[in-house]
């Protein structure tokens, strides 16, 4: 049997993966024993570390390979834990990757706290590269995905949610942070306008592709494997991309079944069930995956500047395996 992609970049990735780890449990130093314990119970839990490694290989792909890349790629997995334990609480999310959420074993204030020590941590590192605009990346980041989870919360139950307004959101509370990863690579790397430009646009489309895939893994996947509870964005009335579609190309009568079940304050798991159907006859999961495929593509368009090689390829496998995956 031939090797699956996600284990092919698995193989590529793990010495520099088991780097990641020594160096996620190295700087990670509170003074108190609740808040390690708390970083901790999300921080190990079995994160793909996508982020890191985005940064790590857009610094190789401009030729810096010393090492300081995987030491300071780590900011972006402290950012990143600390938007997850924020999310969670707003989305009052009860499992994450598997585990109780950590809300729910602390409490949200505990946990929203733990997440600000995160992010100074990140900030911490990014100080540490000299560069101060790895500083403004994140920076930006973090205004985005703020405003980005804040309009998502604007907005929940809207019926009439535009596409143009998902994509916003989308844009914001997660392709900004894979993009700045991305772009940080580059800048640590010094690299020229012309890749640092490329890799940023590699970063958007990847970005967005991701969330897109991520929304449909809420209709389409197992809890087991998915590690978060399906049909999560449904029961927080957050309309997505299958649905919105749907909700456009639906009968009259269909619509007003949908907006039902989405106002609904609980619902069956056999309601879910007709849902998803509707969801696949309006085509609100195809076209999904077809808008995410388009992003794919033009992510690896982007890597087309730069030369063959480990990174250049790695960084199209990611791509692929954004969409294609299960977790
Ligand atoms: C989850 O990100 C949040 C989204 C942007 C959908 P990941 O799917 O990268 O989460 P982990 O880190 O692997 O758990
Ligand atoms: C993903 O938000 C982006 C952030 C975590 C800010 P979601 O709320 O859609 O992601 P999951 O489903 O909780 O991972
Ligand atoms: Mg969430
Ligand atoms: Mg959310």
């Amino acid at each position: 049997m031939t090797k699956g992609l996600k284990q092919k970049i698995i193989d590529q990735v793990s010495p520099d993966l088991k780097k990641v780890e020594i160096a996620l449990e190295h700087n990670l130093k509170p003074n108190l024993k609740l808040v390690k314990k708390i970083a901790s119970h999300l921080l190990f839990s079995g994160g793909k570390r996508l982020r890191p490694l985005l940064m790590i290989h857009s610094a190789r792909i401009c030729n810096y390979d010393n090492g300081f890349e995987i030491q300071f790629s780590v900011l972006f997995e402290y950012l990143h834990a600390a938007t997850l334990l924020h999310d969670d609480v707003v989305d009052e999310a009860a499992v994450r990757r598997g585990k109780k959420a950590a809300h729910t074993k602390w409490s949200a204030p505990k946990v929203v706290l733990t997440g600000d020590f995160l992010l100074a941590t990140a900030l911490d590192i990014a100080a540490k590269t000299k560069e101060p605009d790895i500083i403004s990346v994140i920076a930006k980041i973090t205004r985005d995905m703020s405003e980005g989870e804040i309009d998502q919360l604007d907005k929940k139950g809207k019926l009439d949610l535009s596409e143009k307004e998902y994509f916003e959101i989308i844009k914001r509370k997660t392709a900004v942070l894979i993009q700045g990863a991305c772009k940080s690579g580059a800048i640590l790397a010094k690299a020229d306008r012309e890749k640092t430009d490329a890799l940023e646009q590699y970063g958007f489309h990847l970005g967005m592709a991701f969330q897109m895939a991520d929304d449909l893994l809420d209709y389409t996947a197992g809890a087991k494997e998915l590690g978060k509870n399906p049909g999560a964005d449904l029961r927080e009335g957050k309309l997505t991309l299958p649905l919105i579609h749907s909700l456009g190309n639906a009968s009259l009568k269909d619509k007003k079944w949908m907006e039902n079940v989405i106002t609904a304050t609980s619902f069956s798991p056999a309601l879910f069930e007709e849902l998803k159907e509707k969801l696949y006859a309006y085509k609100g999961i195809e076209y999904t995956e077809q808008k995410a495929l388009d992003h794919v593509k033009k992510a690896k368009e982007c890597l087309s500047i730069f030369h063959d090689g480990q990174s250049r390829e790695l960084l199209c496998q990611i791509a692929d395996y954004s969409i294609e995956r299960k977790v």
